[in-house]
């Protein structure tokens, strides 16, 4: 029986849910994350335990492209399970989304794997925003200087060494998280990658940004065009971003001009 696991369940019946959540502070994430990524995910759980991230991340996982929600469908699943675990660590800075992070919210580790597997089966997006294209040439040749060897040729990701996969996120979303590792904002950051990128100027990191919006996803991860998550068929999708409302939001009619005064 693990102590820090009675600590928590005793802070849990004496003391409520402040105690808890600084008891389950100090539950080893290292050993979580490695748990997690040993176990048989059951998909079933995952697309329950998904609806609870559904509200802000849509059924289908996409984001947004103001980069404010990542596109997290298809991401590998190791790097899902360290992520939910750095946010629940406090590691990454994430407050809105902590209370879903948490074990409490997820019924255990078992349950960080299982909705990150169901995250990463998610087929992605067409249409992840990409940059604007000026300095296409100079983004390729520090890409592969400086970044394919642990984010792949295609920003594929390692799912072993939790290296995300860069295919297909947002442009905005890539260069807030790329900036934010940089300053040292997110601190869950691979340190030699901290390292390695202090000394890129603003126009470098845009270029490398924007070659990197630009690394699709294969083919057969993509989803069929104007598809929407079955999953959730009742879902209301009101809440969202504009672009988030609809799949094909680039096809919608434009709203109504204001009226202009006659001459
Ligand atoms: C209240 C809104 C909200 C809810 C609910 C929410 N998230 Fe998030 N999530 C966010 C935001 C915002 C970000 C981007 C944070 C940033 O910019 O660092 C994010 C980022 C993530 C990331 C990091 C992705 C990456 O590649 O960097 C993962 C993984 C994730 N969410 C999974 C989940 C899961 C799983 C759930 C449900 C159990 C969930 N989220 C529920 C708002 C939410
Ligand atoms: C030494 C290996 C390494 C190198 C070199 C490296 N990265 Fe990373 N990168 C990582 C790891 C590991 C993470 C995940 C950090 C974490 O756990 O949050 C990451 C995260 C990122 C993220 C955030 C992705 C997300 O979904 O949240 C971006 C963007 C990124 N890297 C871009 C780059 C670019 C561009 C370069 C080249 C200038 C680069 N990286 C070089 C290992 C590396």
């Amino acid at each position: 029986m693990d102590i820090l696991r009675v600590v928590r369940y005793l802070a849990l019946v004496f003391w409520g849910l402040p105690w808890t959540l600084l008891a389950s502070e100090l539950i080893d994430i290292k050993r979580d994350v490695e748990l997690a990524i040993s176990l048989k995910p059951n998909l079933d759980n995952g697309r329950i335990l998904y609806s609870l991230c559904i509200v802000c991340h849509s059924p289908e996982g996409w984001g947004s492209h103001n980069g404010y929600y990542p596109q997290i469908a298809g991401q590998l699943p190791g790097v899902l399970i360290k992520q939910l675990a750095d946010i629940r660590a406090r590691n990454r800075d994430n407050p809105t989304m902590l209370p879903f992070s948490l074990l409490q919210a997820l019924g255990g580790v078992q349950g960080m794997a299982d909705v990150s597997a169901y995250i990463s089966a998610l087929p992605m997006s067409r249409d992840s925003d990409v940059g604007p294209g000026f300095d296409l040439a100079l983004g390729e040749e520090l890409y592969r200087k400086e970044c394919a060897e642990c984010h792949g040729d295609r920003g594929e990701g390692d799912d072993k060494e939790h290296i995300p996969m860069l295919q297909g996120q947002h442009y905005s979303y890539l260069k807030r998280q790329f900036n934010w590792i940089r300053i040292g904002k997110r601190r869950n950051a691979d340190e030699k990658m901290v390292k390695q990128i202090q000394r890129f100027s603003q126009r470098e990191i845009s270029a490398m940004m924007d070659y990197v919006s630009r690394l699709k996803p294969p083919q057969e991860k993509l989803a069929p065009p104007g598809w929407q998550n079955p999953d959730f068929p009742g879902f209301s999708r009101t809440n969202l971003p504009p672009e988030m409302h609809r799949r094909d939001w680039r096809e919608l009619p434009l709203p109504p001009t204001r009226p202009t005064m006659p001459q």
